[in-house]
């Protein structure tokens, strides 16, 4: 197949209605925050476990149409021997993979962060792809403050972030283009509609110069909403409306799928805004979800680390899939969140 095929092929089988991604790509560092606060340590087993758990939901598929793995993961295997990435697709499950190297300070400008892992990505995509990734994601991050981000760190990271793109495309990998405005600060949902929206706009432009095909790719963008520290929280109308107008005046019809991260919403807030979202549709983009923690937190905290709790693990699990599902489509209705 040649690559633009392969490409195409890729985003059908994750843009689908009423299906989004599971981002279970969790760095070293990351997954050992998680598990402490289930008390489990962080080794090499666990991780396989937890992953295999969840992997493993029966059903998944019916909801989830992507999985983003961490590398440690993709190359790791199923209790009963088969790679992750296989048992994914076994499920009608595109795996895919974090391959951005994490963030530093970007220097010269205190505050802001930018995103390493581009020097030899060609190469390790050839590795990836071997092992069955079909899709990758990059994530570069922004703190809101009074004098941040800086024009540097907004262009900075949208050059990056474009580079990402135009070398996962040529590998013939589909990229997720993560650009997250934190919600850390007491800052208002005008603030950050004004950041996002800046940011949007600069990483749309890079992805034109890097000649990146805008119908092969996914955003991840956050919603626009006031920091988790602001004396007036947003309501979920409040979000939609603020994120729908930023999206639409940055985003290109072209784009295939916004597939939104949760970033530190509970995992009810992350499902009833999605919701009301699709509800002031239609949209030219199919709106969906790729959650990490609002996914994940429920079965990590049913799970504990004991094998007899997969089972309801793997219930809270599916349970949250469905009702992002729904979201997906605008048609959760809270009441769901009190039956299994
Ligand atoms: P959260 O939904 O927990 O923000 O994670 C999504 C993700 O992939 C962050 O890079």
């Amino acid at each position: 197949m040649d690559t633009r095929s392969e490409l195409q092929a890729t985003v059908e089988a994750m843009v689908q209605p009423g299906k989004g991604l599971l981002a279970a790509d969790e760095s070293g560092p990351t997954i050992a925050k998680r598990f402490k606060t289930i008390g489990i340590e962080s080794t090499e087993e666990n991780r396989r476990a937890y992953r295999n758990l969840l992997l493993s939901t029966p059903g998944l598929g019916e909801y989830v149409s992507g999985v983003i793995l961490y590398q440690e993961t993709l190359g790791q295997k199923a209790d009963d021997g088969t790679p992750f990435a296989e048992l994914a697709a076994r499920n009608g499950i595109v795996p895919g993979i974090k391959v951005d190297l994490g963030k530093v300070a970007l220097a010269h400008a205190p505050g802001d962060e930018i995103t390493e892992g581009l020097d030899g990505l060609a190469r390790r995509f050839v590795d990836y792809k071997q092992q069955g990734a079909r899709f990758a994601k990059w994530r570069a991050v922004y703190n809101i403050a009074a004098n941040l981000p800086s024009r540097l760190a907004i262009e900075a990271n949208a050059d990056s972030l474009a580079r990402y793109a135009a070398i996962s495309q040529e590998a013939g990998i589909v990229p997720i283009v993560e650009p997250e405005v934190l919600m850390d600060g007491d800052h208002t949902i005008e603030r950050s509609a004004e950041v996002t929206e800046a940011v949007l706009h600069e990483v749309f432009h890079a992805l034109h110069r890097h000649r990146v095909v805008l119908e092969h790719i996914l955003l991840k963008p956050s919603m626009v909403l006031a920091g988790s520290e602001s004396a007036r929280p947003s309501s979920t109308a409040e979000i939609a409306a603020h994120t729908l107008r930023v999206l639409k005046r940055t985003v290109p019809a072209a784009v295939p799928g916004i597939v939104f991260l949760s970033g530190g919403q509970t995992p009810e807030e992350a499902t009833a805004n999605l919701d009301a979202m699709n509800r002031l549709g239609p949209l030219p983009w199919n709106l969906s979800f790729s959650y990490g923690r609002a996914l994940q937190e429920p079965p990590l905290q049913a799970w504990k680390g004991a094998a007899a709790q997969v089972k309801e693990a793997q219930q809270a699990l599916l349970k949250r899939a469905r009702l992002n599902s729904a979201a997906a489509l605008g048609k959760y209705d809270a009441a769901q969140e009190n039956q299994d």
